[in-house]
């Protein structure tokens, strides 16, 4: 059965005290053991929060770049990122592409180094509105996939997650509908079926990500190609996320 996964990506959002606070609230949730919550706070906090709370919750950094060491002021890398003990890194995140120019040949670099130290991927894909209005939605994430991620070796690309968040949805209260999300899903699942097979494809996680909220978490989280979501907004809210985390549970059985 394919994990169910539901990560919360906090940006450049909360004081330290009100990350304690939400950080504590999601350590005191019930999580079915199927189940796995993942939060990607500001890379300051991190550190305070897994010692604080005897890393209860799996954390991850929301980016890291992917030279070892040098002059690349304001950076950390994967292997500092390592060195924390913390599991994880979103890489290719659209605020990342969009603000920071970051290229797919660029992250794939960073999914290469995150997984040279031993971290897992959570690699993020989808297109922007112009592309949908074209239909070539598709082609787009596609090509993303195989500039970026479809490179590694079957037992590398295991320790990768993949979510796809269409840009045009993300922060805007606009959610891809089920038919949508669960077009772009198979699709990804089904060529994933063509570079590693179709038993690692059978159990491969893909998060939905984009305005998902617990309003409709539920319908998103039911479509047969979605397993789980990358949730911004509604993360940062305790009562938003543990509902957003009992859908996920709900979802187990399928
Ligand atoms: P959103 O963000 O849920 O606020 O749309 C999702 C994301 O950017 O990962």
């Amino acid at each position: 059965m394919r994990k169910k996964i539901v990560a919360g990506n906090w940006k450049m959002n909360l004081s330290l005290v009100e990350a304690v606070e939400l950080y504590q609230g999601i350590t005191e949730l019930t999580v079915a053991p199927q189940v796995e919550v993942v939060v990607f706070p500001p890379s300051l906090f991190i550190d305070r929060l897994m010692t604080q709370f005897l890393h209860r919750i799996k954390v991850g950094t929301q980016n890291a770049h992917p030279v070892t060491s040098g002059a690349f002021t304001g950076e950390i890398s994967m292997q500092q990122v390592a060195d924390m003990g913390i599991d994880a890194v979103l890489i290719g995140h659209s605020e990342r592409r969009q603000y920071f120019n970051e290229t797919n040949e660029f992250l794939r670099q960073k999914v290469d180094a995150a997984l040279a130290n031993n971290l897992r991927s959570f690699f993020c894909c989808g297109e922007p509105l112009k592309v949908r209005e074209v239909n070539d939605h598709l082609n787009f994430v596609k090509n993303q996939l195989h500039e970026s991620l479809f490179h590694l070796s079957a037992e590398d690309f295991q320790k990768t997650v993949i979510a796809y968040e269409p840009i045009w949805a993300i922060g805007t209260g606009l959610t891809a509908s089920t038919e949508q999300a669960e077009e772009m899903h198979a699709a990804i699942r089904s060529w994933i079926v063509d570079v590693y097979g179709a038993t690692i494809a059978e159990n491969y996680s893909i998060l939905y990500g984009g305005s998902c909220n617990p309003s409709n978490a539920s319908a998103l989280f039911a479509c047969p190609n979605v397993d789980g979501g990358l949730i911004g907004g509604a993360a940062l809210k305790l009562s938003d996320f543990e509902i957003l985390v009992a859908e996920t549970t709900w979802i187990t059985s399928k």
